[in-house]
């Protein structure tokens, strides 16, 4: 056995980068619930959201991560009032264009709507002032679990030393059933900032900034947030030429700013 120091194996490396990932998305997400302090209510941004509007949920999906036309777009569920305060779930079946079967991309596109907004209808859709948009990957590449389990089987013995080459020349077609392909991510789950908290206008977290949009009263729009973190390697659902139809379940929970 080797003894003293050893550089750090890639696994560890790898480990290291995705926890220091996790902790920066765990930090984000922790800013939406550390209670900012709001002196004077002129101080603050006040929430539309303390107004209880009734809001459209609409979700689509494309092909396209920034779509620019409603052609671009198949609209996968339509919720005219959307109970926003309590949690929420729908089992949707989502279409899987040839494109995406053959190893493409797919993506969610989430808009928050006053109730009369059509889904067709672009301009409001996107540009309308109390529009509020989020949106999420829906797949991921991955190397399907079957050929990891053909890694890790694989025998490498000193006695199989003398087919080398065959070996290599075996290695070169693993490779090839390797390859990452496209992976249906069939849960994604969605909040709400529905705590009707004023947000200062000065020392405002920089990411929290970012997200808000403000209408023509100056009051911030409900901040619609795509739950990454809790996006699950076990949701995902190889995709192969033949899988037309999945299932998407889209999971809603309130969030509060825990005052
Ligand atoms: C699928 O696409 C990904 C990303 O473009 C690529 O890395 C991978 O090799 C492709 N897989 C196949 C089987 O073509
Ligand atoms: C989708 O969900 C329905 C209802 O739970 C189930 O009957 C169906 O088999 C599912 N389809 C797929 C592709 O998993």
């Amino acid at each position: 056995m080797l003894g003293g120091y050893r550089l750090p194996s890639l696994t560890t490396v790898v480990c290291g980068l995705f926890v220091a990932y996790i902790l920066q998305s765990v930090w984000t997400l922790g800013q939406l619930f550390v209670h900012p302090s709001c002196p004077a209510p002129t101080d603050c941004y006040q929430p539309l959201i303390a107004t209880n509007p009734p809001l459209q949920l609409l979700a689509f999906t494309s092909l396209s991560r920034s779509p620019s036309h409603p052609r671009e777009l198949e609209l996968v569920h339509r919720l005219n009032s959307f109970p926003y305060d309590t949690p929420y779930e729908e089992l949707l079946e989502v279409q899987l264009p040839l494109r995406v079967r053959n190893n493409g991309s797919y993506f969610l596109h989430l808009f928050l709507t006053p109730p009369h907004i059509e889904p067709e209808d672009w301009s409001d859709l996107v540009r309308g002032e109390h529009s509020v948009y989020a949106f999420s990957h829906l797949t991921e590449y991955q190397v399907p679990a079957a050929s990891t389990f053909t890694l890790l089987g694989e025998d490498n013995t000193q006695a199989q030393k003398e087919k080398e080459n065959k070996e290599q020349q075996q290695n070169k077609q693993h490779h090839t059933a390797q390859k990452a392909v496209t992976h249906f991510q069939s849960q994604v789950t969605f909040n709400i900032l529905t705590d009707p908290v004023g947000l200062p206008r000065q020392d405002l977290p920089y990411d929290l900034g970012h997200a808000l949009r403000l209408d023509s009263r100056g009051r911030y729009l409900p901040i619609l947030h795509v739950d990454t973190l809790s996006a699950r390697t076990r949701d995902l659902v190889e995709v192969t030429p033949d899988l037309t139809h999945t299932n998407l379940t889209l999971k809603y929970f309130p969030i509060s700013t825990g005052s």
